[in-house]
């Protein structure tokens, strides 16, 4: 996760090219590689509890910096498809990739955050926003525990991204169910991702919650580069909020349009471990 260039830092015309224009004009080997490499690339993917088919010939992409909604009823597969994508649930068909690398051998988690599905405030955890947030960090910290510069600037920015800064002191059991999941998606954050998974982020906060996390993620998708995928079960909460939405019905995957407002209905049907201790976790 990169703050994106500014509008006029992207519309440089060539004079403005710090090497003067001797740069060799041949890109480097890699730049095709990188700018079709998915963030996240589902390939025929089936998936089943023991036998009951939940995913079925899932595919799907999610480009680099690309914001992509999951929708679909209560019970039609989109925690499963989440799981699959993070490596937690193997799939008995199909292939996952991360960034390139089969999810099987992905060990870089931490540029992966996962915001997991709650049922509602977690009040038992007497801790501040300040230590919710540093625990994001928990794998890459010093002997001692101790944050270095950047990683406590890292920890500053994502807590004034997510509008938990002024909270930091606090007790998340003080919290409102929004401003807790707001502390959760920036501990998902501090280690920068370049993906960022959110299972049903509003689905245990109110309307004005709704609201404030809504323009938190709004702010992310324009001014962070990071891929995201939200699930919602429903279908008008996050569309906007999305390049892309997907649907997920009896297994199947659907495109059901651009996002930003247009959710036109399911038509041109698309056919449809824990390794060094998984996704960076925010549950
Ligand atoms: N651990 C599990 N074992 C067996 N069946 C499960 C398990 N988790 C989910 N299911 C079933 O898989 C289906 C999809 O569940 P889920 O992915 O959680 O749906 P959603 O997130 O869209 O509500 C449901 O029928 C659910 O009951
Ligand atoms: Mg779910």
């Amino acid at each position: 996760m990169r703050r994106r260039p500014s509008q006029q830092e992207t519309d440089l015309p060539a004079a403005a090219d710090p090497t003067g224009g001797e740069a060799d004009e041949t890109p480097p080997a890699t730049a095709p590689a990188a700018a079709s490499t998915a963030a996240l690339a589902f390939d025929h993917v089936t998936f089943a509890y023991q036998r009951q088919a939940v995913l079925c010939d899932v595919t799907l992409r999610v480009a680099c910096g690309e914001t992509v909604a999951v929708v679909g009823a209560n019970g039609s597969g989109k925690t499963t498809l989440i799981k699959v994508a993070l490596g937690l649930l193997q799939p008995a068909r199909g292939t996952v990739r991360l960034f390139g690398t089969a999810v099987t051998r992905f060990a870089d988690w931490p540029r992966v955050g996962y915001v997991p599905q709650r049922a509602g405030p977690d009040a038992a955890v007497p801790v501040s926003v300040q230590e919710v947030v540093h625990s994001g960090l928990a794998r890459q910290v010093g002997p001692l525990g101790r944050l270095s510069r950047a990683q406590r600037d890292t920890v500053d920015h994502v807590m004034e991204v997510m509008g938990v800064a002024g909270l930091r002191r606090q007790s998340v059991r003080t919290l409102s169910g929004g401003q807790q999941q707001r502390a959760l998606i920036a501990r998902a954050l501090v280690t920068e991702p370049d993906l960022l998974v959110l299972d049903e982020p509003t689905s245990a906060v109110d309307a004005e919650a709704r609201h404030t996390l809504r323009e938190s993620l709004e702010h992310l998708r324009h001014h962070e580069q990071v891929a995201m995928v939200y699930i919602s079960h429903d279908p008008h909460g996050f569309a906007g909020l999305a390049d892309r939405v997907v649907e997920m019905q009896a297994g199947h995957l659907r495109d059901a349009g651009a996002g930003d407002g247009d959710t036109a209905p399911a038509h041109n049907a698309a056919p449809g471990h824990e390794p060094r201790g998984g996704p960076a976790h925010a549950g």
